[in-house]
């Protein structure tokens, strides 16, 4: 199975790279990025002395041509057009790109229509498991434990709430009947008054290098129980992406998330 990596000079391409060189079940076919970064040379697997050249080429077309599979980590706008040329290709995704609008995750949905699709703005197996608590929790406790997410991520991170935090705060919502749009306050600042009983506090931090810290805190009278996940660096998502490759090359059309990926549905 090849996979063809979009985003190949970012944090994460080059760790799924690295991986994928020494997975014995895959071959990078394709792997490219912006102009600014054609030609350029990734030596992948030489962690474990299995090093293999790959040059980062800028078209997508001719990379999606040599792989049997898309792996895109870049960032919202080029993320929905490779996922196009993907499809057009006949060629199924795995997507870890986060911050995309409701209108580009429909774009996604069309795609998913023809090719399968995985779409999982976090594709750790603890995260998975803390969506998943998050929402039973939620569900046990009801609106008498006040919901806050807190997210920490490194300095150079686009996107603001994290898109794993958005999830958390979705699998939270749906469990208490909220609705994010409606009911998550993002930050608080000023004379807001008391905390509404139907909110869901939402808070990100940035800083240095953190790779990404989650807690979802259910917040009673007298006590509080938290639900934290940290990852200690970025191969528990690239080592998701490979099992979401695998997984994607074997399935019907249809848009999947790493719930479906891990069983954990
Ligand atoms: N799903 C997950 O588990 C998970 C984990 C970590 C990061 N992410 C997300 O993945 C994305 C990338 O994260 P990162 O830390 O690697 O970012 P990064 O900025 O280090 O890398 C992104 C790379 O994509 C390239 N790129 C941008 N537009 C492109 C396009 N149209 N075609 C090809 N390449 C393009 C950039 O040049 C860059 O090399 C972000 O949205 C981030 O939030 C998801």
């Amino acid at each position: 199975m090849k996979i063809c990596m979009a985003g190949a000079c970012g944090r994460m391409g080059r760790r799924i790279l690295e991986l994928a060189a020494v997975a014995d079940d895959l071959e990078i076919g394709g792997a490219f990025d912006v102009p600014a970064f054609a030609g350029t040379e990734i030596v992948a697997g030489a962690e474990s002395c299995r090093p293999k050249m790959v040059v980062v080429s800028a078209d997508a077309e001719t990379e999606l041509t040599k792989s049997d599979c898309l792996i895109d980590f870049t960032a919202a706008e080029g993320c929905i057009a490779n996922v196009t040329a993907a499809t057009k290709a006949g060629k199924p995704s795995v997507i870890g790109t986060t911050g995309l609008s409701q209108a580009q995750v429909a774009t996604l949905a069309d795609c998913a229509a023809r090719v399968p699709v995985v779409y999982a703005p976090n594709m750790s197996v603890g995260v998975n498991l803390l969506f998943k608590l998050t929402g039973e929790v939620a569900s046990i406790l009801g609106l008498d434990y006040n919901v806050e997410i807190c997210e920490i991520h490194h300095n150079q991170k686009k996107d603001s709430p994290s898109g794993t935090a958005v999830r958390l705060a979705e699998r939270a919502a749906e469990a208490l009947q909220l609705e994010y749009g409606r009911n998550v306050a993002h930050g608080r600042q000023g004379m807001v008054g008391a905390r509404p009983r139907n909110q869901i506090g939402m808070h990100a931090l940035r800083g240095g290098d953190v790779t990404g810290e989650h807690t979802v805190s259910f917040i009673g009278q007298g006590e509080r129980i938290e639900l934290t996940h940290k990852a200690h660096n970025r191969d528990n998502f690239a080592r998701g992406a490979l099992v979401a490759a695998r997984f994607v090359m074997s399935r019907d059309p249809g848009l999947y998330d790493m719930q479906d990926v891990l069983g954990l549905k």
